[in-house]
């Protein structure tokens, strides 16, 4: 297969990257990836001399690159280039409506344009907006996203679902639940934990910390992807989860422990506006129908993940000499006076 991946130079994507050179020796990825603050080169060290990897820094939104790649005989495209943070998305909408709306749109009309026959698009449970204490989202949960960042994933679904139903283009949808592991960006709760826990600094938990996300090993998310792309239905949504419902709390509590810090460090700062409650993802579909199961239990997950972060304190600190310390201070300055010390 010739496929091509966009934003895999970020968390998800660049892990995918790697997953897929790794279980199929003859594929061939192209990798295009605007390389926004988020996406980073140092996410795919190690494949720069890889045949069956192809890097093009070049945006989603540009019509004229978006053709010329679709035009070069794909075989599949996976979309996983977007905005991706919600407290930035409440900072400054723009740049989600255009990448994750107008951006996706491009990739259709392309995609359909040149006859590509799968076409993967990588979405969120941030769709269904906020549970109760009770249920999990199932595929037919209706849709109600709750921040900009969520209403940008929905217009894109939709665009899908649209682009499915008039042309019978052969699109499918995946929603999955928080991931967490290598190489994702620290301004993400696990992440920021860490290094921040690293460095003895203070650990941002917003409002009650009562929050709750249903958490999944990134590379749990890769096997799904595989499993989608190679057996997934058109027009079909996949919901896609770990089992693995956590407080905002326990996760902190966690990573100190692993790490031998003091509770002390935990700041309850001023809470996220519209904040969703509570996320849980029913996965039965895709266990039934494409045979697909979490496999990383959280314990292994997270001990993997912290270890990585250990190892990898010069990957975190090139991060934090460049524009993130400008948002780090933007977005957690005004939550509290106690914060000073970030
Ligand atoms: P990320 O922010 O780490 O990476 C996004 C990548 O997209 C970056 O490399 C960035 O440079 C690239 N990008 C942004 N705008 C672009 C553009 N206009 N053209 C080309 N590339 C562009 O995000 P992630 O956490 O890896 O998420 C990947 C996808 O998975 C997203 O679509 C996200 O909505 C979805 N998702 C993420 C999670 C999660 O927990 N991280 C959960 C469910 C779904
Ligand atoms: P995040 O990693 O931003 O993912 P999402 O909001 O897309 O689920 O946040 C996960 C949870 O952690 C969410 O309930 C918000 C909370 N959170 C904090 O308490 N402190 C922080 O500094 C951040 C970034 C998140």
């Amino acid at each position: 297969m010739r496929i091509l991946v966009t934003g895999g130079a970020g968390f998800i994507g660049s892990n995918f990257v790697r997953y897929m050179l790794d279980s199929y020796a003859n594929y061939s990825l192209i990798n295009l990836d605007l390389l926004t603050y988020a996406g980073n080169l140092e996410n795919l060290k190690g494949l720069a001399n890889n045949s069956h990897h192809r890097f093009v820094q070049g945006d989603i939104c540009d019509q004229e690159t978006v053709e010329t790649l679709m035009g070069s005989g794909l075989d599949a495209v996976i979309n996983f280039a977007a905005e991706s943070h919600v407290d930035r998305s409440i900072l400054d909408a723009s740049a989600f409506l255009r990448t994750n709306i107008a951006g996706t749109y491009t990739l259709l009309e392309a995609a359909r344009k040149h006859k590509v026959a799968r076409f993967v698009q990588i979405s969120t449970d941030e769709v269904y907006g906020s549970l109760g204490p009770q249920g999990a989202f199932t595929e037919q949960t209706p849709l109600a996203p709750n921040s900009p960042y969520a209403a940008s994933k929905t217009s894109a679904d939709l665009l899908v679902r649209a682009f499915y139903h008039t042309y019978q283009f052969p699109a499918v949808i995946t929603r999955c639940s928080n991931n967490y592991g290598p190489y994702q960006f620290p301004e993400k709760l696990i992440p920021l934990l860490i290094s921040n826990a690293l460095r003895e600094k203070p650990l941002p938990i917003y409002g009650d910390g009562l929050y709750v996300r249903d958490w999944l090993f990134v590379e749990d998310h890769c096997a799904a992807i595989d499993k989608v792309l190679h057996h997934g239905k058109a027009g079909e949504i996949y919901n896609i989860g770990g089992n693995n419902e956590k407080t905002n709390l326990e996760i902190v509590n966690l990573v100190l422990d692993q790490l031998k810090k003091s509770a002390a460090l935990i700041r309850h700062v001023q809470d996220r506006p519209g904040h969703d409650r509570r996320y849980a993802i029913d996965a039965a579909k895709i266990g039934s129908e494409l045979n697909w199961q979490p496999r990383v239990q959280f314990s292994d997950g997270m001990r993997r993940t912290i270890d990585w972060y250990v190892k990898n304190q010069d990957w975190v600190e090139h991060i934090r000499s460049g524009e993130y310390m400008r948002y780090y201070e933007k977005m957690y300055d005004h939550r509290s006076q106690t914060l000073q010390e970030l």
